[in-house]
Formats: structure tokens, sequence, C-alpha cells
């Protein structure tokens, strides 16, 4: 949520390199976009922004002869955004100025008294030119800087009277010298250094062009770039060394390549991700997992008394998931709440309780808050996430890396199937550590999910695709739609409601099948189609009669699962290959994607950038 780009090279010019990041780092935030560039000529900072996507930038930049020569513009900063305080506009897009020109600065995060502090600003003659709460800090610095002369100084000096959460990044130029500092509380900031220069941004994705080893910035601390390297400072003021963090990806991986969207390439990625996430897991012996290299051997799972699951959108309802895995494969009691639910509680944590944190991202303020919550009330934090580096790893006691690689499409689709997966490699951890779960079952689960990787092949088939994109087409005139689902596959259910209706902006709600009858059932008529996910297995009778109560009623069913009887009992259906109850989500999600994705392409939505949405979302 917002990306901030910066480089400081050894010889420009940067703005090609600052817009190549902005691009990459656009899924974060794309209300606006801007840069701030050293100018050579005027002795100052020059910005450049515009309301809208970065290829309105791109036109104001033609549209603006830098009257400096290009050669000389080394260092810069960059900005996409996701507003939080005042609309889309030019003006409030970043990066934002004080009074004079000598500096800009990028923003990402919320400064909760900056009403206070532009009231003062202002009594002290400052004029604002944006409703962004960000535009304080560019002033605050400006005037710290008169006094200090060096940038450290001056952002050390006004960090103290914040209060919120930034990740922040400013470019002084002044007597023929540029300074780029950076300071991070709260949202992330990582920096990388060549020959050729030094770089920082919200996303090691922005990174990855440059090197794959990078540094995260700690809590409160502060970086100064220069073309040959980088300095830190803790949070005390203290020269800091941070840890590098070799990124497993490269910058192709995170490209589109022949695909029309993101979206559909990660669709496509997943039975591979499947594969690279489980396979290296699974013990020699084929009956339990090994997670030895991953700070979860030892005692991090011994002694679970109960796991308390939190998480947010896509990834919670992978936790709701995997708290049906959990009860079921190692009978341990298990809670799941919504991270923005779960801060703000009173937690009773029995002793032994585990807190398991689901994120894509490792970056969402309300899971880390949350994550933070749980282990101050005595529980031990283990994360499953997908970026290995990000907060809620460092932070984690044992983590299970996700092998998703780049996620780049809004709508979370590889990460989510990644998650049910290590959430099944834990819950048969779990139930061997115990042994709640016997060896033959244990086996019996691991490999049924070696065979799954082309069982979902089968779902991603030109064929099936076709049939799918064909009921896209005969629904997406519906009023709307109902995803019902029971157990382990009424989260899929929500699931597969969340994405219909965050890229196609159709209205689509998911319900416990069962519970269909106390309610959503006044809905039904033959406007509404409603899409009933049903595997084989001990719960398939039940959500059978469901689907007959909205049959009844003229609802317009389509079936997803591997149930036979369901499958022939309606006249639209998306079968889906047999397995294992326990892992039968992961199979019924993959035709749920793919329907929401052609609705939506056929009702010309824009699917890997949703409106209002933004992928990491780093602020309350
Ligand atoms: C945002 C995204 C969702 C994602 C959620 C949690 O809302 O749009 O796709 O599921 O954040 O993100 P996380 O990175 O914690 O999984």
């Amino acid at each position: 949520m917002c990306g901030i780009v910066g480089a400081f090279l050894a010889t420009g010019p940067v703005t090609p390199v600052l817009l190549d990041g902005l691009r990459v780092l656009e899924y974060r935030g794309y209300d606006s976009a801007g840069l701030a560039l050293a100018d050579g000529t005027s002795q100052g900072v020059r910005v450049i922004k515009s309301e809208g996507r970065i290829a309105n930038l791109d036109n104001r930049l033609a549209e603006t002869p830098l009257d400096f020569d290009a050669e000389d513009l080394c260092a810069g900063i960059g900005h996409t955004r996701w507003a939080t305080h005042g609309p889309p506009s030019d003006v409030n897009a970043h990066p934002h100025g004080g009074t004079g020109t000598r500096l800009a600065l990028v923003h990402n995060g919320i400064i909760e008294n900056y009403t206070e502090l532009k009231a003062e600003l202002q009594s002290a003659g400052v004029t604002f030119r944006s409703d962004t709460d960000s535009e304080v800090l560019a002033h605050l610095i400006e005037r710290a800087l008169e006094e200090a002369g060096d940038l450290v100084e001056a952002v050390r000096s006004i960090l103290g009277r914040l209060e919120g959460y930034y990740a922040l990044a400013v470019l002084d130029r002044h007597g023929g010298r540029n300074q780029l500092v950076c300071a991070r509380s709260g949202p992330p900031l990582a920096l990388c250094s060549t020959p050729g220069g030094t770089y920082l941004a919200s996303d090691i994705l922005a990174l990855v062009a440059h090197s794959n080893r990078v540094v995260f910035l700690d809590d409160g601390d502060i970086g100064r770039l220069q073309a040959n390297g980088f300095e830190i400072w803790d949070k005390d003021g203290r020269p800091a060394e941070r840890l590098a963090t070799t990124v497993e990806f490269n910058s192709a991986e995170a490209g589109l390549g022949h695909w029309p969207h993101f979206m559909l390439k990660e669709i496509f990625e997943q039975p591979d991700v499947l594969a690279r996430t489980a396979f290296g897991r699974i013990a020699a012996s084929g009956d339990d997992v090994d997670f030895e290299d991953e700070r979860l051997g030892g005692d991090t799972l011994a002694d679970v008394q109960r796991v308390q699951v939190i998480a947010c959108g896509t990834a919670l309802h992978a936790g709701q998931i995997a708290a049906y895995l959990i009860e079921g494969l190692a009978g341990i009691p298990t809670d799941v709440d919504f991270a923005s639910e779960f801060r703000y509680r009173s937690p009773c944590l029995v002793p032994g309780t585990l807190a398991l944190c689901i994120s894509q991202s490792g970056e969402t303020a309300d899971t880390l808050a949350a994550a933070r919550l749980a282990v101050k009330h005595g529980a031990r934090l283990v994360s499953i996430c997908n970026v290995d580096g990000s907060s809620q790893v460092r932070e984690s006691e044992g983590v299970v890396l996700t092998h998703a690689g780049p996620e780049i499409g809004v709508a979370s689709t590889k990460a989510f199937t990644a998650q049910l997966v290590s959430a099944v490699l834990l819950a048969v951890r779990l139930g061997r550590s115990r042994e709640s779960l016997s060896r033959e079952d244990a086996a019996e689960v691991l490999s049924e999910l070696r065979i799954l990787r082309s069982k979902m092949g089968s779902l991603l088939t030109k064929e099936y695709v076709e049939d799918i994109k064909h009921l896209a087409r005969s629904h997406m005139e519906q009023t709307g739609f109902l995803f019902l689902g029971r157990g382990v596959n009424f989260p899929v259910a929500l699931e597969g409601a969340l994405k219909l209706k965050e890229i196609s902006y159709m209205h689509a709600e998911g319900y416990a099948a069962g519970e269909m009858k106390h309610g959503p059932i006044a809905l039904i008529d033959s406007g509404m189609s409603v899409f009933v996910i049903n595997a084989a297995g001990p719960l398939a009778g039940k959500v059978r009669a469901n689907m007959e109560q909205v049959q009844a009623r003229g609802g317009r069913v389509v079936c997803v699962g591997s149930d036979p009887e369901s499958l022939t009992a309606t006249e639209e259906a998306l079968a889906v290959p047999e397995t294992l109850e326990w892992l039968s989500p992961i199979l019924n999600t993959i035709p749920l994607q793919l329907f929401a994705y052609h609705v939506a392409r056929l009702r010309g939505c824009d699917i890997d950038k949703p409106r209002n949405l933004a992928k990491s979302v780093t602020v309350e």
C-alpha cells in the first residue's frame, strides 16, 4: 500500500530506474504516481507527479522538458499512492516538498497526529498545498534541516514527534550536494547496493532487478544512501548492521511474460507452486513432514495446547481451512479471528497457545499488530508467509515459507493455495508430533498431496478453461451470486465469493451451506446464481440436501466439486477430481478463481488492479 522507490546512482540518468521500480510496485496503489529528481541546474529538487496510473506520469514526463543535463540526474525518489488522507489528485500525489525547493519526500503509512503538527506549522506561517498527512513531514524536515544541515540529523530530530507509522524517503539537494535518507517505523523498507548505485524500495520486488541481496531496515532505523553504498543507524542513533537476505526469485519471474494478466499467470503456476512448497518437506519415510530448517524443529511445536489463527482477507480464508485441518488431523483445538478484530480483543490465551499468522506479504499492518498482541499474551508465534525477510517472518519463532514466488495480481491466487498446502504440512507435523495422527494416515495425506499436482493440472486444460469461460458468459448478467460450502469447503465458498466481488464488482456472498436456510434463502430466485461446493466425503449428502433446497426455490445452481450425485443433479457443473476431503479445498478453489477471472474479463474490469484495493495493506 503505497510504493516507495529511491536510487542514488554512480552516473545518471535515474529517471528510467525509478519508473521501472514504480511499475513493479504499482500493485501497492495506483491513485497517483510521482518522482522527485535532484536538479543539477537549479540547485534544488524537481517534482513531477500526476493523478492516476504511472502511464499518466509517463505522459507528464514527456511533456516536461527537463532543462538540466539528464546525465546529472543521479539521485531521485518515486512514489505510487493508495490514498488515505485526501482524494486522488495531482496535488495530493507524492512527492511532497517543503516551502522551498531544496527537498522532497515520499511516505507510506499514516501520521496519526498530523492535524496537531499541521496546525503548529500553519501558526508558524507555513502554507500547505495538499490534504495529505505526509506533507507535514516534508515541512518538519525542511525546518529541521535549516538548523541541522545534515539530513540524517534532521530526519532523526523529527521522528520522535510522530505518532503513527511510516516508511519514508527524503531527497535534498543543496550547495551542489545530494542527500538521500530513508526511515522506517511500521511499513517495510529495503535497500540494496551494487557497483552502479544504491537503491531503496518498499518491496524487494523492485530491488531484484538490481541485486538479489537485500537488507531490510528494522523499526526505528534511519538509512543514508550514497552512490557507493548505504549506512544504517538504529533508533538510538547507533550505527547498525542489518543482515542481508537472499531473494530466491529473479526479476523475470516477476514479469508478465506472454500472459494477458498476472492473475491468470499466477493461477496457472499453482501446480508448480504446490510442488515447490510441499515436496521438499515430505520426509523420506513418506509419513511425516520435516521442517527442521525453518525454526520449526526442536520444541517450537511441542506441547501445543491450542492454536489461534490470525490473518486478513484471502489469507484468513486459508486460516479458516487451516483450523479444520489442525483440529481434524492433529486434534488440537483451534480458533480463528480476523487480525483487525483480534488486535483489539483482550484475548484469553491458555498456556501452550500457538499463534499461527498467515500472510502472503508478511507486512499486513493488522496481522502484525495481532501477532504482537498474541505474543504479549504468552503465545508462541509461527507464521505461514510468502516473503522471506518480511516483518512477520523476522518476528516469528517459527516459519513455514510458502514458495509461491512473487504474486503481483492484487487478487491472491497462488499464494492462497500455497498457504493451504503449508497448512496441511503443519497439521500433519503437529499430528505426528503428538501422535494423534497415525503414521498410516499421515502417509495417506502426504502421498495424495504429491498426486494433487497432476490433479490441479487437469483443472487448467484448454477444454476445462473453455467450459468455465462459457459458464462465465452465461452468468455475467445475473443479479447476484451465492457461494455455499460446508466443513473444510465452507471457507472455499467465502473465497469464491471474495474473488468474484473483488475483481468483477458483482455482488457475491459466501455462506455456510447449512446456515443458508436461516436468511440467504430469501434471496433465491432465478437471477441468483448459487455455486455449491461439494466434495465427495462425509458431508456430501448434507450439502446435496442444501442444494436441493435452492433448486426447489428456482435458484440457478452450479455444482463445483467431486460428489458424483451432486454433479449429475445440476444442469451446470464444474467437476473436480476426487481427493481426500482435507485436500479438496486446494482443488475446488481453482475453478472458482478461473470463473471470477473470466467474469471480470468479460465485464472489462482491470483485473490485476481492481478499484480501491491494494495488495499489501500496510496501514490499519
Ligand atoms: C489485501 C489483499 C488481499 C490479501 C490481504 C491480506 O486485502 O488485497 O488479497 O489477502 O490483503 O494480505 P496478506 O499479505 O497479509 O496475505
